[in-house]
C-alpha cells in the first residue's frame, strides 16, 4: 500500500490537534484592531534564498474572469472537449511566476458551460508525473465516469469522461480526486467551474452575459519565493486569499445588478462573506441550482466545495463607490483573511434584468423508507499524522459501508463529533435536501438542492436523498480535502 507520505514526497509537516482549527473558526471580531499580519510567506520553508516575494497591497490587482473552454466539436448531439492536465507557471503575485497544476494551462481553472440534456464528453490528457482522476462535483454521472478515488489514469495517458447532464441547471465544478493526492492536486490548481444551464433558468430575466461572473474563492500559502507551499492540514499557513486566482483583487462593476456564481474551492477554509457596508445580497441558488425563491441576506457562508448563486445590485451606489467583500471567519488575522476583494463601481449601465419572486419548483421529496446515521470525526489528540474517520473507520476502497436500494429515498443523519475540527459532508451522485440542522429547520440558504453541507464541531444535519438514477459504488466524504485524504471517506453502493 502506498502511503500518503510516499506519494507526497515526504513533504508532510508535523501537525497537532492545535492546528485542527482550535482557534480556526473564531470570528474575526477584532477586525479593525488586530495586530499587523506577518509578512506573506511567513512560515513557509522559503525559496532558493532569493529576495522574499511580497504580496501586493490589497485591491491593486484586477480580478480576471476565468476563460470559457471551447469544445473541439459540437457534432453528434454532444459537446466534445479536449483538455490537457499540465504544470505551468502563472502570475498570481504580480511579477512572480508560480508553478501551478492546471486544466489546459488555466489558473484559476476554466469554466465549462453545459446545457441540461446535452451530453458533454471530455478527453483529459495527463501530462503530470502523478496519476489523476477528474470528478464532476454535483454531477449525476455513472460510476465509471465519476472520477472515483482509485479510478485514476497514469501520467502520459488519457481518459474520456461522459457527462449526460440529466439534471437541472446548477453551478457544478470538477476537480482532481486521485486518492491521497486530491488535496495537494486541488490545492495546486486542479479545479474548474462547470456551469450547467437549462430552459427554466434561461427563461429567467437574471443578469447574464458580462453581468454574470463566476468567482472561485480559495486560500493559499506562499513560500518566500512566491511558490505554493503544501503540507497536509496546513490550516494556519494558508492565509492568502485568492479570488479567481489573484490575491485580494478589485473588480470593476457598473451600477446595476450582477449575478455572481461563487465557489469555495479551498481545501479547508470556510468563508463567511459580507459587504463592508452590510449591504444586501440576494441569494438565488445553491449547490444544486436555483432556490424556489430568492431571499435577501447580508451574509453568505461557504464551506469547501459549496456554491452560492447571488445577485448584488450596485445601482444603490454612486459611481466612484468602492465596496469591500469581507470575510468574517478565521483562521488568519483580519489583515490576512478579512478582505476578499473589492467591487469598484466605475460606470452606469442599463439594467433590464430582474430577480423573479419564483425561480423554479424543486422536485418533490419522496417518502423516505430507510434511515441511517453517519458520524464524522478525526484524531484530535495531537498525533503526527491524524486520521479521519467515517463511523470510526478510515476509508477502505474495497469495503462497502452502506448499501442502498435503487429507487428509494433515505434520510441520513450526519454528525460531527469533533470538539475542534469543522467538517462538511459531500455525497457523490445525488443532490440532497437538508431537512434539519441541530433539530431546527434550516435557513433559506440550505433550503435548495445541496451536495455539500457544513458541520461545525458538534453539529448534526438531517438529509433527504433519492437514489433513482445510476447503480454502482460511489463515495461520500468530508470535503475538507486534507481530511478526506486522511481517510474521512466511505463507500455506498446502490443496487
Ligand atoms: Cu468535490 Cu468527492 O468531491
Ligand atoms: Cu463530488
Ligand atoms: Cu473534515
Amino acid at each position: 500500500m502506498v502511503t500518503r507520505r510516499s506519494l507526497l514526497g515526504g513533504a508532510l509537516a508535523a501537525t497537532g490537534a492545535g492546528l485542527l482549527t482550535a482557534g480556526g473558526l473564531t470570528p474575526l471580531l477584532t477586525a479593525h484592531s488586530a495586530p499587523a499580519a506577518p509578512a506573506p510567506g511567513a512560515g513557509g520553508p522559503g525559496g532558493a534564498g532569493g529576495p522574499k516575494v511580497a504580496l501586493p497591497p490589497p485591491f491593486t490587482v484586477r480580478m480576471p474572469s476565468p476563460p470559457v473552454l471551447s469544445p473541439v466539436s459540437t457534432l453528434g448531439g454532444q459537446d466534445t472537449y479536449a483538455v490537457t492536465i499540465k504544470e505551468v507557471t502563472r502570475e498570481i503575485i504580480p511579477g512572480t511566476q508560480t508553478k501551478v497544476l492546471t486544466y489546459d494551462g488555466h489558473f484559476p481553472g476554466p469554466v465549462l458551460r453545459a446545457r441540461s440534456g446535452r451530453r458533454v464528453v471530455i478527453r483529459h490528457r495527463n501530462q503530470l508525473t502523478m496519476p489523476v482522476a477528474v470528478h464532476l462535483h454535483g454531477g449525476n454521472v455513472s460510476p465509471d465516469n465519476d472520477g472515483a478515488p482509485m479510478d485514476t489514469f497514469a501520467p502520459g495517458t488519457s481518459r474520456t469522461y461522459t457527462y449526460p447532464n440529466q439534471q437541472s441547471a446548477a453551478g457544478l465544478w470538477f476537480h482532481d480526486h486521485a486518492h491521497h493526492m486530491e488535496s495537494e492536486h486541488v490545492y495546486r490548481g486542479l479545479s474548474a467551474t462547470y456551469l450547467l444551464t437549462d430552459d427554466t433558468e434561461r427563461a429567467l430575466p437574471l443578469p447574464a452575459g458580462q453581468y454574470e461572473i463566476p468567482i472561485a474563492l480559495r486560500d493559499a500559502h506562499f513560500d518566500d519565493a512566491g511558490q505554493l507551499h503544501y503540507v497536509m492540514d496546513d490550516v494556519f499557513g494558508r492565509t492568502t486569499l485568492l479570488a479567481n486566482g489573484r490575491p485580494t483583487p478589485y473588480v470593476e462593476v457598473a451600477a446595476r445588478k450582477y449575478r455572481f456564481r461563487l465557489l469555495n474551492s479551498s481545501n479547508m477554509r470556510f468563508f463567511q462573506l459580507r459587504l463592508a457596508d452590510g449591504g444586501q445580497i440576494t441569494q438565488i441558488g445553491t449547490d444544486g441550482g436555483l432556490l424556489e425563491r430568492p431571499f435577501t441576506t447580508d451574509t453568505v457562508g461557504l464551506s469547501p466545495a459549496e456554491r452560492a448563486d447571488v445577485v448584488i445590485d450596485f445601482s444603490r451606489y454612486p459611481v466612484g463607490t468602492k465596496i469591500v467583500l469581507e470575510n468574517t471567519l478565521g483562521p488568519g488575522t483580519p489583515e490576512q483573511v478579512g478582505k476578499v476583494l473589492r467591487f469598484d463601481v466605475v460606470r452606469t449601465a442599463p439594467d433590464p434584468s430582474r430577480i423573479p419572486d419564483r425561480l423554479r419548483t424543486l422536485p418533490p421529496m419522496a417518502k423516505a423508507t430507510v434511515e441511517r446515521t453517519v458520524v464524522l470525526s478525526m484524531d484530535e489528540d495531537g498525533r503526527q499524522e491524524p486520521r479521519g474517520f467515517m463511523d470510526g473507520r478510515v476509508w477502505d476502497a474495497q469495503r462497502i459501508d452502506q448499501t442502498v436500494t435503487h429507487g428509494t429515498s433515505e434520510i441520513w443523519t450526519v454528525t460531527n463529533t469533533n470538539k475542534l475540527a469543522p467538517h462538511n459532508f459531500h455525497m457523490h451522485l445525488v443532490q440532497f435536501r437538508v431537512l434539519e440542522r441541530n433539530g431546527a429547520p434550516v435557513t433559506p440558504a440550505e433550503a435548495g438542492l445541496k451536495d455539500t453541507v457544513r458541520l461545525f464541531p458538534g453539529e448534526t444535519v438531517k438529509l433527504h436523498a433519492t437514489f433513482d438514477t445510476y447503480r454502482g459504488t460511489y463515495v461520500y466524504h468530508c470535503h475538507l480535502l486534507d481530511h478526506s485524504a486522511m481517510g474521512m471517506m466511505a463507500n455506498f453502493r446502490i443496487r
